[in-house]
């Protein structure tokens, strides 16, 4: 196995692809189809060309390497971080064995479906996002998108391969249907709810990649646990690329917020809207809405099926590693969200014990949970320093829930129930209306003259690879 990705071949890789003529071929014949789907599925703005992280290496000396690409020609390859020939599966009834390098067949299923899920939101996200070309702030941010556009697509690859590699036919099936769902169609919808969303303007788009890229995060740090070593390696190589992703989203929020704080103490006045700056109240909203349907892509509170994921060694806990227990937790108890009677027989939001491999779900959405207060921490350092006294918060965890213990019930950001009544008439409150997002969209225009930056956000701190901000970074066909 070697590390530098062979790029005389078709198909970029560090899998020794051309070993393998089957294979190699199967993923030739998707690899049209996959195209195609860029062509109409992909980001609609014409370019030329972008200034392109590509990957190149997955060791340490460096793995990616930068220059303008025209995006139809991005080397969408397959690349697997290196193999540790010692791993052992550190978790479940297998611990302590080699890790596997083919997939037992008492799992097939189960694999097959964790890589199908997870492939199926890489796609969706550059569906959801194919528009927003049309109005970036900037140059800047419109590399941006495409970078996260082309590697969400090279993750599809990442998990394509794995199919093809691995799931014989019905795996090459299952890289078909990746592409034939499309995010928010109604005949073939993508897998979870979050990713048949919108993301309709850019302040939706840094609360996307903020929030629901860092799901992302945290369902690659559990597979990258797994004992299936391809599986392992392939996320663990993933969330390399993940880290710039949510680089766009934490910065893109900062400077939202900042530009909206100068504008507030620039007129003294909280009333930004007609000002041309996002109004902090409408950020939070925004803010509440992706924030509740990224918690939705955890799961149930509870789950059979992810207890026996752990304990057959298919899926960890984020960073297993660091844990202090047996790694078995065929003993241990957990306190999870749940729906409980009071005294006077009304149901109420609280917790209740359970067995720790049953709320796996729990613990991973607590550590997601924990991640996402740092962005907030840092935004309201921002607001701290400009002096405005409004601070942003994560609204509770029952708040606009469409899975698991709260999905029947209504609730406040601040964890206070409501009667279905109370939500319709008070929900504007709390999520984006049609006059905040119209609001929104009507902000939206595009920048594309070289280091100049629309006026609802402030120009970020730092440029690309070292480049300055006025760097053309993309070429407008
Ligand atoms: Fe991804
Ligand atoms: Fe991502």
């Amino acid at each position: 196995m070697t590390t530098t990705a062979d790029y005389h071949e078709k198909i970029p890789n560090n899998v020794s692809l051309h070993e393998d003529r089957r294979l190699q071929r199967a993923l030739e014949s998707w690899q049209p189809n996959f195209l195609h789907w860029w062509q109409t599925m992909g980001p609609t703005l014409p370019t030329q060309d972008v200034y392109l992280r590509t990957a190149v290496n997955v060791g340490r000396e460096g793995w990616a390497q930068f220059g303008h690409v025209a995006m139809p020609e991005y080397r969408w390859g397959i690349f697997l971080a290196e193999r540790d020939p010692g791993r052992k599966v550190g978790f479940g009834e297998h611990e302590g064995e080699p890790v596997w390098d083919k997939v037992p067949g008492e799992y097939r299923a189960e694999l097959q479906r964790l890589i199908v899920i997870q492939g199926d939101t890489e796609p969706a996200s550059v569906e959801q996002q194919r528009n927003l070309g049309a109005t970036a702030p900037s140059l800047y941010d419109l590399r941006n998108l495409f970078q996260v556009n082309v590697e969400e697509g090279r993750h599809l690859w990442a998990m394509v391969y794995l199919l093809h590699a691995y799931f014989g036919r019905e795996g090459r099936e299952e890289a078909e249907e990746l592409l034939h769902r499309n995010s928010g169609s109604l005949d073939s919808p993508r897998i979870l709810g979050a990713f048949n969303e919108e993301t309709p303007d850019w302040l939706s788009f840094y609360m996307f990649t903020y929030f629901t890229d860092r799901d992302g995060k945290y369902q690659l740090g559990t597979l990258k646990e797994s004992a299936f070593d391809p599986l392992s390696r392939t996320c663990e190589f993933m969330l390399k690329e993940e880290a710039h992703h949510m680089m766009v989203g934490t910065t893109g929020v900062d400077r939202v917020v900042q530009r909206t704080v100068e504008v507030m103490r620039e007129h003294d006045t909280d009333d930004v809207a007609g000002l041309g700056a996002i109004p902090l109240p409408v950020v939070q909203k925004y803010l509440n809405f992706h924030y509740s349907v990224s918690l939705d892509l955890f799961g149930g509170e509870t789950s059979t099926n992810v207890a026996n994921y752990y304990t057959a060694g298919l899926k960890g806990r984020w960073l297993e590693d660091r844990r202090k227990d047996d790694h078995k937790l065929t003993s241990d108890a957990i306190m999870v969200d749940a729906l409980t009677e009071n005294a006077g027989g009304e149901l109420a939001i609280g917790q209740t014990e359970v067995l720790a491999l049953t709320g796996l779900n729990t613990d991973l959405r607590r550590e997601y949970i924990s991640d996402c207060q740092g962005g907030v921490k840092r935004w309201n350092r921002i607001l701290e320093e400009g002096g405005v006294k409004q601070r942003l918060t994560l609204p509770h965890v029952a708040f606009n829930r469409k899975v698991g213990a709260f999905a029947g019930i209504e609730a406040t950001p601040d964890g206070e129930k409501l009667s279905a009544g109370e939500w319709q008439r008070r929900q504007g409150e709390f999520l984006p209306t049609e006059v905040d997002k119209t609001y929104v969209r009507s902000l939206m225009r595009p920048v594309y003259d070289r280091g100049k930056i629309a006026a609802w956000i402030a120009p970020p701190r730092n440029g690309i690879n070292g480049q300055p901000f006025d760097y053309d970074y993309v070429h407008l066909a």
